[in-house]
């Protein structure tokens, strides 16, 4: 039998149990059945003298009322188990440590905060949580870390996220999870956590290209972002000063909050989420920027304090 990679992350030990009960659950169910389908073929066979008027008595409303109200209840509390542990991993702590995560076939791109890259690896702190921002170049690829029970698809045209606390330093697998043509099955590589002060120091030695957040304020100019949007600019385009973690209103009378996955989509599908009283007129930026600049747009624009003035 092979067993699964030791848990090594804040959630696992609750995706174990969760996984440990539906299983037994369905196994007992599978006995249950197996063992009914048995008894009655054997006790009811072609010619035997078994009373079949007793089979009348044994369900009855009461019996048919019994087992409908339990297999209910047992869906319901499935459901609940379920969503409370979804619910419960749901939402990132605030202070999560941010990584840009890039799928193409067939490899994994990351980029830190400090603009710091790594191909086919993934470095992160013991003990405090990181929450990746995913997007693909190509087609759907899919996330997947075993030893931390976690797996979240990869899109292209839309920014994916997953956040994870890790709990051991080592090594661990990291596989591609969604069929995405013949290199598929050598999309691999490896989430590295390393303690604290480790980290600090593997961070430090990379040859950083510049943090993000400069190459974003460059390009913010370059790209010709703050022709429009800059308060001054004649052009009607929302002011972004102080957008991070705002709630937006939006055209369609939704209102979203403006984290990094939003502000990401909104520089490469502009069309889709238009800000309430302002036109659709904001060009699409997807193909023109890659993911690292699109970051470092992103990266930049968290970065900028709402003016009052
Ligand atoms: Cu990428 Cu499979």
């Amino acid at each position: 039998m092979i067993a699964p990679p030791d848990a090594a992350s804040v959630s696992a030990d609750s995706f174990d149990l969760m996984f440990l009960v539906m299983v037994v659950f369905s196994g007992f169910i599978v006995l249950l059945v197996a063992t009914l389908v048995i008894v009655f073929s054997i006790r009811f066979r072609s010619g035997s003298r078994a009373n079949r008027h007793e089979v009348r008595r044994l369900v009855s409303r009461e019996v048919e009322i019994a087992w409908t109200a339990a297999t209910a209840f047992g869906a319901m509390f499935f459901f609940w188990f379920a969503s409370a542990h979804f619910l419960r991993h749901a939402a990132a702590p605030v202070d999560a440590m941010e990584v840009h995560v890039e799928a193409k076939q067939w490899m994994w791109k990351a980029t830190h905060e400090s603009g710091a890259r790594e191909l086919g690896s993934l470095h992160v702190p013991l003990g405090r949580a990181t929450i990746l921002y995913m997007n693909s170049q190509d087609v759907i690829h899919s996330f997947f870390v075993p030893a931390f029970r976690l797996k979240q698809d990869v899109v292209p045209g839309m920014t994916t996220t997953m956040w994870f606390t890790p709990t051991r330093t080592g090594s661990f697998h990291l596989f591609c999870a969604e069929y995405c043509g013949t290199g598929h099955s050598t999309m691999l590589g490896e989430i590295v956590v390393m303690d604290e002060a480790a980290f600090a120091a593997w961070l430090e030695a990379r040859p950083g290209s510049g943090s993000l957040v400069d190459a974003g304020r460059v390009l913010f100019t370059e790209a010709g972002c703050a022709s429009c949007h800059d308060p001054a600019s004649a052009v009607h385009a929302p002011d972004l000063r102080g957008i991070y973690g705002r709630p937006v209103p939006l055209a369609d009378g939704r209102i979203v909050t403006a984290d990094a996955a939003y502000l990401q989509d909104s520089i490469l599908q502009p069309d889709r989420d238009v800000v309430a009283g302002f036109d659709p007129i904001m060009p699409n930026f997807s193909g023109l920027l890659d993911e690292d600049e699109v970051a470092g747009l992103v990266a930049w624009l968290r970065t900028l304090e709402r003016d009052d003035g």
